[in-house]
């Protein structure tokens, strides 16, 4: 991928996601893992190489391929997007549009929804332990109320990868872990496939089976959580090793990670937080 016709972000990656895994990106700030997962999606465009989905080539998707590759191919971000003055309940609605074919969302978003669409919503709403909030403004609810809401939306529009770019690092410890258990749900009960990127080294391994690293736009690094030893990460991270691994006390939210991982290591915690 390279950008505006000179910036290489990425080369010579190469990689074969399956069904149903659990991945966690990791490298340094600008190291190119945003990129690659709007790549995935096809938010962005290959300026080079292959991409395929269910061995269906994508690289240039457009029109009905690229809706359908964008329903199958969720994604959650940072900062949320859902749609603040809609309802939480309408924001998952936006998601069962994707299964409509040959609609623009925006003509539509005021028809009336059918019964079966509503309770599929609910259901959907349900399942990240919500639906309490549905009839609420998306923007009255608090930063992890509304991660959860983002992947409800998915639910609902029955992706089966969920793209998720750094999705906890705008919220507080609790919310975090909590959000972090969700997509762990639903990728074991559902078998979606979630691909994140991460932050946090200790959250990642404890997150997925697979680590990919990466490295000034190179994939340095494809293994198992449990093969990451401290030499791979000293090669993805060099001197900002200390810092992925124990971020500094002096930023709220990287104390926030920190306080995470603690609760992720309690032993008291039930198996299913852990
Ligand atoms: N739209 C863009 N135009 C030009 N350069 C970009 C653009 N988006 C990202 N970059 C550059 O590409 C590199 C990788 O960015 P990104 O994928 O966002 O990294 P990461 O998510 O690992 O922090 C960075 O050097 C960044 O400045
Ligand atoms: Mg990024």
């Amino acid at each position: 991928m390279t950008y505006a016709g000179q910036f290489v972000a990425l080369c010579d990656v190469s990689l074969e996601i399956s069904p149903g895994e659990r991945v966690a990106v990791i490298g340094r700030s600008g190291a190119g893992k945003s990129t690659m997962l709007r790549l995935f999606n096809r938010l962005l465009q290959p300026t080079a190489g292959r991409l395929e989905l269910d061995g269906q080539c994508i690289t240039h998707a457009q029109g009905r391929q690229l809706r359908m590759v964008r329903r199958r191919v969720g994604m959650v971000f940072q900062q949320f997007n859902l749609v603040s003055r809609l309802s939480v309940l309408d924001n998952v609605l936006v998601g069962t549009l994707a299964q409509r074919k040959g609609l623009s969302i925006v003509p539509t978003i005021w028809r009336q929804f059918s019964r079966e669409e509503r309770d599929w919503a609910m259901a959907c709403l349900r399942e990240v332990e919500i639906e309490h909030l549905a009839a609420k403004r998306a923007t009255e609810l608090s930063g992890g109320q509304q991660q959860r809401v983002a992947i409800a939306r998915l639910l609902a529009q029955r992706a089966d990868v969920i793209l998720a770019d750094e999705p906890i690092a705008s919220l507080d410890p609790r919310s975090a872990e909590q959000v972090m258990n969700i997509l762990r749900m639903i990728n074991e009960t559902h078998g979606v496939a979630v691909i994140t990127n991460l932050h946090q080294v200790d959250v990642a391994t404890r997150f997925a089976h697979r680590i990919v690293g990466l490295r000034e736009g190179r994939m340095i690094m494809d293994t198992t959580s449990d093969r990451l030893c401290d030499e791979l990460l000293e090669k993805l991270y060099g001197d900002q090793l200390e810092e992925a691994q124990h971020p500094s006390g002096t930023d709220a939210r990287a104390r926030g990670v920190i306080e995470l991982q603690r609760n992720m290591n309690d032993a008291r915690l039930p198996q299913a937080l852990v």
